[in-house]
């Protein structure tokens, strides 16, 4: 058929070694339920913004400063940042993209996140540290959604490149990244488990 495919939303999507994930996820688990217990105010914060989970969202966000898994994790998104850059064909123009904030979630069973962006930063990404079964995937949605005006709805079950949201299903050691700009939410943990993972911004500072 005579089209083209324009504009595509490039998500980047990497696995680390096995062994290096299993290592690095016991470090930050130990970390985060530690991080848990003591940091109050995220906890005061989550009952109210983040029901029935934890987040250090509005409370420590600046973990990639202070421990060492969280530091060495960074190193590691870094280089990943540098390959997805390469991807996206962004010029920096002397500046640099830099993590400012880094923070933990944990999601036991029903918690979801609702559909959000990240503002002023370039990127955001998420690293999973434990994901137990059916304990819910992050989902993107069409950056054009907004437009679509008079457009009739696409059929059910469309081909890959046509919905109006995809659902990525998450494993422990995966990192997952996309522009800030793109919004995207987590679906309810239906799993028994808790699910826990990293999130992160960096601007173009
Ligand atoms: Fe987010």
């Amino acid at each position: 058929m005579p089209t083209r495919s324009l504009f595509p939303t490039i998500i980047y999507d990497h696995k680390l070694p096995r062994a290096k994930a299993r290592r690095l996820n016991a470090d930050l688990l130990s970390d985060i339920y530690i991080l848990k217990k003591i940091d109050r105010e995220g906890r005061d914060w989550s009952k109210k913004n983040y029901v029935g989970g934890y987040t250090s969202y509005s409370s420590i966000t600046d973990l990639h400063l202070r421990h060492s898994p969280f530091m060495e994790l960074k190193t590691l998104i870094d280089k990943e940042v540098k390959a997805y850059l390469s991807s996206l064909e962004l010029d920096l123009q002397k500046r640099k993209l830099v993590m400012t904030t880094c923070w933990v979630n944990v999601m036991p069973k029903l918690v979801h996140h609702s559909l959000h962006l990240h503002p002023f930063s370039c990127l955001s990404g998420t690293y999973y540290v434990h994901v137990p079964e059916g304990s819910g995937n992050l989902k993107f949605e069409d950056p054009r959604m907004g437009l679509f005006m008079a457009a009739p709805p696409r059929k059910q079950n469309p081909k890959k490149t046509n919905p109006y949201s995809v659902k990525i299903q998450p494993q422990a050691g995966q990192l997952i990244m996309w522009e800030s700009w793109l919004r995207h939410e987590v679906t309810a943990n239906r799993g028994t488990g808790q699910r826990v993972s990293v999130s992160f911004n960096y601007e173009w500072l």
